[in-house]
């Protein structure tokens, strides 16, 4: 009886040292996670100029500059900004828009939009309020800030 007392007490003393082990390994992961600023913080956020940015084939000026004002908060109440950027280059919230590459679409206006309006339906209340043609002309701009040249 006082021999089976033992092995169990023992079992159970691993058991609970080997979970400190892990909630301590947890606790210096989350405290890393604390201590290391997002790497967005260590750039100029630079807004790319409106003005200037490639438009695409089918879309106009007009709707690049109102692209840009959605993307920033100025209309319809758009947040795309404070998870992918002020510059579009991406914070731990939201990736990379202006590398030309992405993961969800060839980057294609249509298939940008697509891939918008997929991103704004699984972020709730950070989706503002577009209409069709407020994504139109945000997904153009989203666009347009992925062909950027560099002199621009
Ligand atoms: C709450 C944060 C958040 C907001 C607000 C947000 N996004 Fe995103 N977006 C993300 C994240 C995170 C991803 C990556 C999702 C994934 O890879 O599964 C993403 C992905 C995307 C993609 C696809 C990127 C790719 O590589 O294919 C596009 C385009 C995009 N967002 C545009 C926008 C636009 C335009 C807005 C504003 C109307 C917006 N997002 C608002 C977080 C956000």
């Amino acid at each position: 009886m006082a021999a089976r007392f033992i092995v169990l007490a023992t079992a159970a003393s691993a058991i609970v040292s080997a979970a400190l082990v892990v909630s301590s390994a947890r606790a210096d992961q989350q405290e890393l996670k604390l201590v290391t600023p997002p790497l967005s913080m260590f750039r100029d956020q630079i807004r790319p100029p409106a003005d200037t940015l490639p438009v695409p084939t089918g879309f106009s000026r007009e709707q690049i500059v109102h692209g840009d004002r959605v993307f920033h908060g100025e209309a319809a109440n758009g947040q795309c900004s404070v998870c992918h950027g002020i510059d579009g280059k991406g914070t731990p919230n939201g990736n990379d828009l202006t590398a030309g590459m992405f993961v969800w679409s060839d980057g294609s206006v249509k298939e940008l939009k697509r891939t918008v309006l997929h991103n704004m339906s699984v972020a709730p209340r950070m989706d503002g309020d577009l209409t069709p043609d407020d994504v139109d002309a945000v997904s153009a701009y989203v666009w347009a800030i992925s062909h950027r040249s560099a002199s621009q």
